[in-house]
């Protein structure tokens, strides 16, 4: 069985103090319950949030991550640096994609930078509205997942996190309804991993779906078989709801 994980997505909230302060009672209220917690801060509060979790079981991510190791490429952050400050990085958020116009090329890169280095990539795709009204969600999912699979190999890809973002229901307070996310992440997302490195690869991966999950609804979509866990937004800055939504989610895995 896949392990689950639930991943909270700070977003661009949280400076160093603020951090240290949501930190301090994610450390107080989580107990991770088998299942893979992590919280994703902006850059400049890793620091804080690296040290305020170490040893408690939280794993620590970033939020993005540049291609290139070091040189002149100013304002960026890269993977060596990131070492012994997190574990993951989200790459290809549909935020970056749209707002700093990263390109399926762009995640590919990304995702390699990040494993060249040893950290867990949580790769994003997911579909506007107008795709999915349009009846495009399965084809363009699809070539997100391959163009950001593009040269990774098959003991690469069952290390990575796959999330499924529909763009419509995040921040919206309209998540898919479990059905619709389970089908996606299943018969879209797991199986392009499928027709890519064959099935026995694909079971191995984790797929996430993230989308106005709450502790109201998170039950409901972590009983749907290809669905491993969430990246959760508004839900993760509070302490008590990401907690919730952890205990919640080691509940339902202890019970299948
Ligand atoms: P919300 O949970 O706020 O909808 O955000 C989802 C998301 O974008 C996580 O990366």
């Amino acid at each position: 069985m896949r392990k689950p994980m639930m991943a909270g997505n700070w977003k661009l909230n949280m400076g160093p103090t603020e951090a240290e302060a949501l930190a301090t009672e994610i450390k107080q209220l989580v107990s991770s319950n088998g299942v893979d917690c992590v919280v994703c801060p902006p850059f400049v509060s890793l620091p804080a949030v690296a040290q305020g979790l170490a040893g408690t079981g939280v794993a620590v991510g970033a939020q993005n991550v540049y291609h290139e190791d070091s040189g002149a490429f100013t304002g960026e952050v890269s993977a060596p640096m990131l070492l012994g400050l997190a574990e993951y990085v989200i790459i290809g958020h549909s935020e970056r994609r749209q707002y700093f116009h990263e390109s399926d090329a762009d995640v590919n890169k990304k995702i390699k930078a990040t494993l060249k280095h040893g950290l867990t990539p949580i790769v994003c795709v997911g579909e506007s509205l107008e795709q999915n009204e349009a009846g495009e969600t399965q084809s363009f999912v699809s070539g997100q997942v391959r163009g950001a699979l593009d040269g990774i190999s098959a003991e690469q890809v069952v290390s990575l996190v796959i999330a499924y973002e529909p763009i419509w229901a995040i921040g919206t307070g309209r998540a898919a309804t479990s059905e619709q996310a389970g089908d996606i992440c299943g018969n879209v997302v797991r199986q392009t991993v499928a027709e890519l490195y064959g099935s026995a690869v694909a079971e191995q991966v984790r797929v996430l779906y993230g989308g106005s999950t709450k502790p109201g609804n998170i039950a409901e979509i972590m009983q749907q078989a290809d669905i491993d866990g969430a990246l959760i937004g508004g839900a993760s800055l509070s302490a008590g709801s990401y907690a919730d939504m952890v205990r919640i989610t080691g509940e339902v895995y202890g019970a299948l």
